[in-house]
């Protein structure tokens, strides 16, 4: 069930598009008479998310992870149909107090699902935390949102930026990488995961000898990787993800130092970019909470009916997507279709245990996933699992005073 996305400017109301399944609905009511039976009113999902941009990839997914989920359900979650209006965030955070203000007072969403940039996502949940707005985070990884920000209305399915990245730090150093760079975006998400990766790295003993950035979303690499070059560490640790980490991993590869520097990240370097990046991606190491190969049943059935629904291999964005919804349902489920019945709803998210295509998830008192962080090479043209590097990761949520 495809549907265009018209974006333009970011107040534009045009893309504010009701999905299909409200479609459907209004279509229903105007060829038939209304029902003697009061249906249960639908529940109105705001998806914010990026749907242009270096990250149009990763929101496309998530929204469609989300879709397949409700789908499965025959297009309700605990009894209550599902609408969708969708925002396209463009991954600028000086749109994103407007966006967000939009999808709550004009749209009047039950529940705001987004988004994958740090930065947007900080806005987002400012906005969530005032108007108290049930805000379900499927993919930024910024550690605020579960930290000092954190709130019972604030849940993510994803991930944060410390939780995957600290695990490579020890993982590098037992691989015998002792002097490392590192090469981010300069914006929240790139400044969090490599700092949780130093910590991890000096915590085992190495040095980080210098720390490479560039203005998101630039992808002018090439005088940081001449830099590498130059100063020929034992290894490189990337974040970049999207658009962004299909030409990085290429431009690396193009200058020879995939020969020379062995190149780890975040999973995100590599996470459904593969196909695009192609030769240049085999033997880069990172660590994430999903692998392809994967041998659950969870995950063979996931990853089979989303290739039926798309025609795509999944990656972790339409996991994460495809767990939002399940976390709705739990909350949903609890209160037989009653979302407003909130104090409820909540505690039985956060109690939440489910069989994830990524392996068991379960979710922290600050509302973030616990979960197995592991170790992928690239081969075969997939992140095939080598080892677990963390075993039902949680992150410290510093900051956050516990939820309940
Ligand atoms: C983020 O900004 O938090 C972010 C963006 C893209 C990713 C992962 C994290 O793939």
């Amino acid at each position: 069930m495809s549907q265009s996305i018209v974006s333009s400017r970011p107040l534009d109301r045009r893309r504010f598009l009701m999905g299909s399944a409200g479609a459907l609905a209004a279509g229903a009511a105007f060829r038939f008479p209304t029902p003697a039976i009061a249906q249960p009113a639908p529940l109105k999902v705001g998806f914010m998310l990026p749907y242009s941009g270096t990250f149009a990839k990763l929101g496309k997914f998530i929204d469609d992870g989300f879709r397949l989920y409700v789908e499965q359900q025959g297009g309700s979650l605990g009894g209550r149909p599902i609408q969708f209006v969708q925002v396209d965030d463009e991954s600028k955070p000086e749109s994103a107090t407007d966006n967000m203000n939009r999808l709550v007072g004009r749209e009047k969403v039950d529940v705001v699902v987004g988004t994958v940039h740090s930065g947007v996502a900080m806005a987002m949940v400012k906005v969530a935390r005032d108007t108290n707005t049930m805000l379900i985070i499927p993919n930024a990884g910024v550690n605020e949102a579960t930290g000092p920000l954190c709130a019972p209305n604030i849940f993510r399915t994803s991930f944060s930026n410390w939780q995957v990245c600290e695990p490579m730090g020890k993982v590098m150093f037992d691989e015998g990488r002792r002097n490392v760079v590192t090469i981010t975006w300069r914006y929240a998400a790139g400044q969090q995961m490599v700092g949780a990766f130093a910590e991890g790295f000096t915590k085992a003993g190495g040095k980080v000898v210098e720390e490479l950035a560039l203005p998101f979303p630039e992808v002018e690499f090439q005088a940081l990787i001449t830099r590498i070059a130059t100063l020929k560490p034992d290894a490189v640790f990337a974040f970049f993800a999207g658009g962004g980490a299909v030409k990085f991993v290429k431009d690396y590869a193009a200058a020879g130092l995939n020969k020379s520097v062995p190149l780890y990240g975040a999973g995100f370097l590599t996470d459904g970019t593969i196909p695009a990046q192609g030769e240049a991606a085999n033997g880069i190491k990172t660590t994430l909470h999903y692998a392809d190969n994967l041998d659950n049943a969870a995950n063979k059935s996931f990853l089979t009916a989303f290739k039926a629904k798309t025609g795509q291999d999944g990656d972790i964005y339409a996991v994460q997507g495809f767990d939002a919804a399940a976390l709705m349902a739990a909350g949903l489920s609890a209160t037989k279709g009653d979302w407003g019945a909130r104090a409820q709803v909540a505690a039985a998210m956060q109690a939440a245990k489910f069989d994830s295509p990524r392996g068991p998830l379960s979710f922290s008192k600050a509302n973030n996933p616990v979960q197995n962080v592991y170790l992928r090479e690239v081969r075969n043209g997939r992140n095939e699992l080598v080892s677990v590097a963390g075993q039902a990761v949680s992150d410290p949520a510093r900051g956050c005073r516990a939820q309940s």
